[in-house]
């Protein structure tokens, strides 16, 4: 059976759900706050660059429902690419993907992403869900620390797999907040815990965004040596600005998502 990709990213949004305790709340917040209508700016995802699981491999099924890529940018100091893709139909969201360079990490670290990887059958990866399909490798709590270690993001992977990384709540789009300060402020009175890593607000009017978002909160995730806690996905917020011909900005700013990658970073919660 294929799915539309409207029901690609309903159960895209469905599996998101259970690894973010914050975004339903936060959604039905907002929802209730402008007629029901709350539009996703765009969905994040995360992979490994090896051939099996590239990037390439992940992004097959936007393509086929009609996604273009628009834009790359690189992460030097996280070892990532990214590349963003746009479907003609403007009121569905971007997909921005990334993958980690896992060739420029250590020889140790490399050996254990390989070995996840090596435990993905091939068939897997061609299915059309594959991007929510969650953890195809068996995992022991040593390796997860290890890897974490190293590369937050990896070890984020390593953890959950292919799955959502986040959602996108277009502030252009709200009705009852205009600018991101005012979202911010909401989230912050309702208690949730936000990303203040490079401050609350990534970005600027100069450079066309402004976005922030919410800490991963920690899930149970379960090794194949036991339980762990760890951070899941998280909530972002996105305003853009208009360019000189008077469209809306619709790339990203690498500066920006550098600090938003680290909203998965445990060392940066509250405990
Ligand atoms: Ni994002």
């Amino acid at each position: 059976m294929t799915l539309t990709i409207e029901q690609l990213l309903n159960a895209m949004w469905q599996d998101y759900l259970a690894l973010t305790p914050d975004a339903k709340p936060i959604h039905q917040l907002f929802a209730d706050l402008n007629q029901g209508i709350v539009v996703n700016d765009h969905i994040a995802l995360r992979t490994f660059n090896l051939e099996k699981v590239s990037l390439d491999k992940i992004t097959k099924p936007f393509i086929e429902a009609g996604y273009q890529p628009v834009d790359d940018y690189q992460f030097p100091a996280k070892k990532l690419f990214a590349r963003y893709f746009q479907h003609p139909d403007g009121t569905l969201p971007k997909v921005f993907i990334s993958e980690l360079k896992v060739e420029e990490l250590p020889q140790h670290f490399q050996e254990i992403i390989y070995e996840l990887v090596s435990q993905v059958p091939e068939k897997t990866v061609n299915q059309q869900g594959f991007c929510y399909s969650g953890r195809p490798w068996d995992i022991t709590k040593e390796q997860y620390k290890k890897l974490a270690s190293e590369s937050e993001y990896a070890s984020w992977v390593a953890a959950h797999g292919f799955r959502p990384n986040h959602f996108t709540v277009s502030i252009n789009h709200l009705n009852s907040h205009p600018d991101i300060h005012s979202v911010n402020q909401l989230l912050l009175d309702n208690g949730y815990v936000m990303n203040t890593s490079g401050g609350l607000v990534k970005g600027s009017p100069d450079v066309l965004l402004e976005q922030s978002s919410t800490l991963a909160k920690e899930v149970e995730v379960n090794f194949s040596d036991g339980v762990m806690k760890l951070p899941g996905c998280y909530y972002e917020f996105a305003l853009r600005y208009s360019m000189p011909d008077g469209q809306l900005y619709q790339g990203f700013v690498a500066a920006s998502a550098d600090k938003i990658f680290e909203s998965t970073d445990a060392t940066l919660g509250t405990k």
